[in-house]
């Protein structure tokens, strides 16, 4: 009987360090001997060694570096996708502000405003982009040019009809788009993803590739049912990284607590989904008097009820992160998932 070895004795018998073979094991999975579950400790059986030797061998020679640099270099940042059933629930404003918060907290943060139809991150936040997604199709853009310094310092990278005119283009232009966004994955340590509301075929596949889904509802309860679906469907796409729930527009706590826990319970009793409830954000009139300045509302009025309630979630956003998330690119996934709809 081969012998069954932990995480850890295969870091020492393989001299690789812990996220190096936890990376290989995601990215190689299918050239891996199964693993093997008892209780909760998930071992390896013994060719293991020589396969993750194999592996790194191979990476090193591809990559052309050592194990170390080559670690180093698959550092990703999180990309959080922030969606909704229905439109008009405060998507943009929470992806803008929250990027505002997590740079104020030390973080390098982007906005990616991946709203199809009405690209408006821009308009928020009171920038002039000189490039969108849209023309990393046609022209040759380093990251450095596609992102636009925005207020704090965060990055953005404005709307266009880039992602949707991925299904009309060639497989070449995908992948000099992908690859640029890949590229930006590792340079930034947040990235929050404006989707356009809803389901459609171009939204949903990136939800897919997403490390992270962020749902905003709000008490209305149409914008629970359109979730709901949208939740209902991304289950059965067998979605299986972090989901979290953000109540936005509460006229209280209680409200806002109502609704999340309704969400939540169908979520767990009808599809055995956890979503996490990372905080709510009232009813403000700051919103709309921050949105005629052209001005995202963190920086209008950092002691408005709106702002305070954006910095209490992004608190809980960077506690809830998960290293492993970082070893992986979602844009890379999402190359992966597009490849197979558009070949
Ligand atoms: N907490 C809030 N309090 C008051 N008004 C808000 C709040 N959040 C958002 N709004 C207002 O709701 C409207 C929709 O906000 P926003 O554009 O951010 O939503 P969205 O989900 O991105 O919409 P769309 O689906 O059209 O992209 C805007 O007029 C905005 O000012
Ligand atoms: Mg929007």
């Amino acid at each position: 009987m081969t012998e069954l070895l932990t995480i850890e004795t295969l870091v020492s018998r393989t001299g690789l360090e812990e996220s190096l073979i936890r990376y290989y094991e995601s990215e190689y999975a299918q050239s891996l001997p199964n693993k093997i579950l008892r209780g909760d400790t998930m071992f390896f059986a013994e060719p293991a060694v020589d396969v993750f030797l194999k592996i790194h061998a191979r990476h090193g020679e591809l990559a052309g570096m050592g194990s170390e640099a080559a670690s180093s270099s698959k550092r990703y940042g999180r990309v959080i996708a922030v969606t909704s059933g229905k439109g008009g629930v405060g998507k943009s404003n929470v992806s803008l502000n929250l990027a505002i918060a997590f740079q104020q907290m030390g973080k390098m943060a982007l906005v990616l405003d991946a709203d199809l139809g009405m690209a408006n991150i821009h308009l928020l936040a009171g920038i002039q982009p000189a490039y969108s997604l849209k023309d990393l199709l046609r022209l040759d853009l380093e990251p450095s040019e596609l992102i636009t310094q925005g207020p704090e310092g965060i990055g953005i990278v404005a709307g266009g009809s880039g992602v949707i005119a991925l299904a009309d283009s060639s497989s070449g232009q995908r992948r000099q788009m992908l690859d640029t966004l890949e590229k930006m994955e590792r340079h930034a340590e947040i990235i929050m993803v404006d989707t356009a509301a809803g389901m459609g075929a171009g939204v949903r596949d990136f939800l897919m590739a997403a490390d992270e889904i962020l749902f905003v509802l709000t008490p209305d309860i149409t914008s629970l049912a359109d979730a709901y679906g949208l939740l209902k469907a991304l289950h059965a796409k067998e979605f299986n990284r972090p989901l979290y729930l953000v109540v936005n527009m509460a006229t209280s706590l209680k409200q806002a607590a109502d609704v999340a826990v309704r969400f939540s319970n169908c979520a767990r009793q009808f599809l055995g989904v956890t979503i996490n409830n990372i905080g709510y954000i009232l009813r403000d009139a700051t919103v709309g008097a921050a949105t005629v300045r052209r001005t995202p509302y963190l920086i209008f009025d950092p002691q408005a009820k709106v702002s305070k309630n954006t910095v209490t979630i992004a608190n809980a956003l960077l506690r809830s992160g998960d290293e492993t998330i970082r070893l992986n690119s979602a844009f890379k996934r999402y190359q992966n998932l597009i490849q197979e709809s558009y070949p």
